[in-house]
Formats: structure tokens, sequence, C-alpha cells
């Protein structure tokens, strides 16, 4: 029995997201070497190579820290940004990132869950997802959230880790996550934790097919999948049909 065992699973990832909270980014820029940073980038580069350039609402979907909603504020600058969490100390990190790149007036903190997005219908030009979606519990309600709450041709972009297809890369990448796992656990003082991304990167189901095939299945149309390093990381471009 660990200290969340008799928390539901979204209490638990939330207390868990806020136990990590203050060392989040540390670790992550850590463990990725730097290069989170460059996907989240590419993530931007893409909307843009795909002509995702005049939208005005957006909203960034398991915002936690607030990297992507800062980064798109950059270079949305008509945009209005929600980032969406349910991890109150995540928020309140990116609220002092937001405060601190004197984005208050363009980007909104909202606590609340993927499977319950409190806007109304066609509300978003564009929703963004970075390393949020494999933690959705309820991931077909979610979906259908986005599709509600996006309006007709709205984009969704999802950038997430997936399963390298080289063989050897594949070996490589299992291999770091022992690594990762012992690094996460001791800097964050929370063994739940990196144990769970582990479990969660690895147990994905999701290789490219997968994904375009249960977002095809909630009516949007993909437009572009790109692997980034070897695979370990995509980005999935979909407009809602
Ligand atoms: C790995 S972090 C990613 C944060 C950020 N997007 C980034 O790029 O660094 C995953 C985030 O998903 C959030 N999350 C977990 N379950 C969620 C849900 N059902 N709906 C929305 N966000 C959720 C967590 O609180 C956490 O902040």
């Amino acid at each position: 029995m660990n200290k969340y065992s008799h928390f539901s699973i979204e209490e638990k990832l939330k207390n868990m997201f806020d136990h990590i909270a203050n060392k989040y980014d540390l670790i992550n820029h850590i463990l990725s070497f730097g290069i989170d940073f460059i996907w989240r980038k590419k993530t931007i580069h893409i909307l843009y190579k795909f002509n995702v350039i005049k939208v005005k609402k957006i909203l960034d979907l398991a915002t936690g820290t607030g990297d992507l909603a800062i980064l798109l504020a950059n270079k949305f600058k008509y945009a209005y940004i929600t980032g969406l969490d349910p991890s109150y100390r995540m928020l309140e990190i990116a609220k002092k990132k937001i405060k601190d790149n004197f984005f208050e007036k363009r980007i909104q903190t909202i606590q609340g869950y993927s499977q319950n997005i409190p806007f109304q219908n066609e509300t978003f030009d564009l929703v963004t997802i970075a390393f949020g979606i494999r933690n959705f519990q309820y991931i077909h309600h979610s979906i259908r959230e986005i599709y509600r709450i996006l309006k007709p041709s709205g984009t969704l972009v999802i950038l997430e880790f997936s399963k390298p297809s080289n063989f050897w890369i594949n070996k490589v990448y299992y291999f770091y996550f022992y690594f990762v796992t012992k690094i996460g656990n001791f800097i964050s003082r929370n063994r739940f934790a990196y144990n769970y991304l582990k479990e969660s990167v690895l147990s994905f189901p999701y290789c490219n097919e997968k994904m375009n095939k249960l977002l095809k299945y909630h009516k949007f149309n993909p437009i572009h999948t790109q692997k980034l390093t070897f695979g370990i990381v995509s980005i999935y471009l979909f407009k809602k049909k």
C-alpha cells in the first residue's frame, strides 16, 4: 500500500503532480537533456507549417507548469490562451511563469479535468496537449469533450511519447527508463511519481497508427503525424470534421 492507495485514480494523479510540482521542470529538463523544450517548439512549428495561424482562442489541456501555454502566447500574438489542469500546485507554478513573462492578460489558468471541460460548445479554435493525453483517466470522454468545445474545423495538436520503431533504439529507450525512474524518484522524493512515469509511458498503447485510429473514431481528421528524436515522441495534428 502506498500513501495514495485509498484515493480514486484522478485524485491519486492530481496528488502526485501536486507533490512533484516544485521539481517537475527541473527533472523534466535533466531527464530529457533539455530536449523537451525543443519538442514543444517543434509542435508550434508544425501548427505554422499547416497554416494554423489565425487562432484567437486556444485551450492548452493538461497545461501543467505552463511551458507550452507561454510558447503559444509568444507565437500567437493575438490569441487568448486557457491552461487547464487538475493540479493546483502545477498551476501555481504556471501562474508565476505567466506573470514573469507578462502574459497575465492573455493566459488564464483553470483547475479542471479533460473529461469535463468547463466551456460551452464550439469555444476554441485550437486545443493543444503536451505530454498530457497518456494521463487522461477517461480518454474517450476527454476526446468527446475536446470535440465538443472545438469550433467546426478547429485544430487539435498532441505531443506525446511514442514507441520508437527501431529495435535497438527501443532497447536503449527501455534501458534509459530504468535510470529515469531512479533519478526521478530520488530528486522528487516520491517513489510513486517516477514509477508511474515509466509505467504510463511504456504501457501507453498508442503507437502512431493507434493514436490516429482513436482520434478518427471520434470524428477527427488526421492531418499530419511527425516522429521526433527517433520516434521517442510524436506530434499529431488533427482537424475536427
Ligand atoms: C506530464 S505533465 C505535462 C505538463 C505540460 N503540458 C508539459 O508539457 O510539461 C501531465 C499533466 O497532466 C495533468 N493531468 C492529469 N490528469 C488530467 C486530466 N484528466 N485532465 C487534464 N489534465 C490532467 C497533470 O496534472 C499534469 O500537470
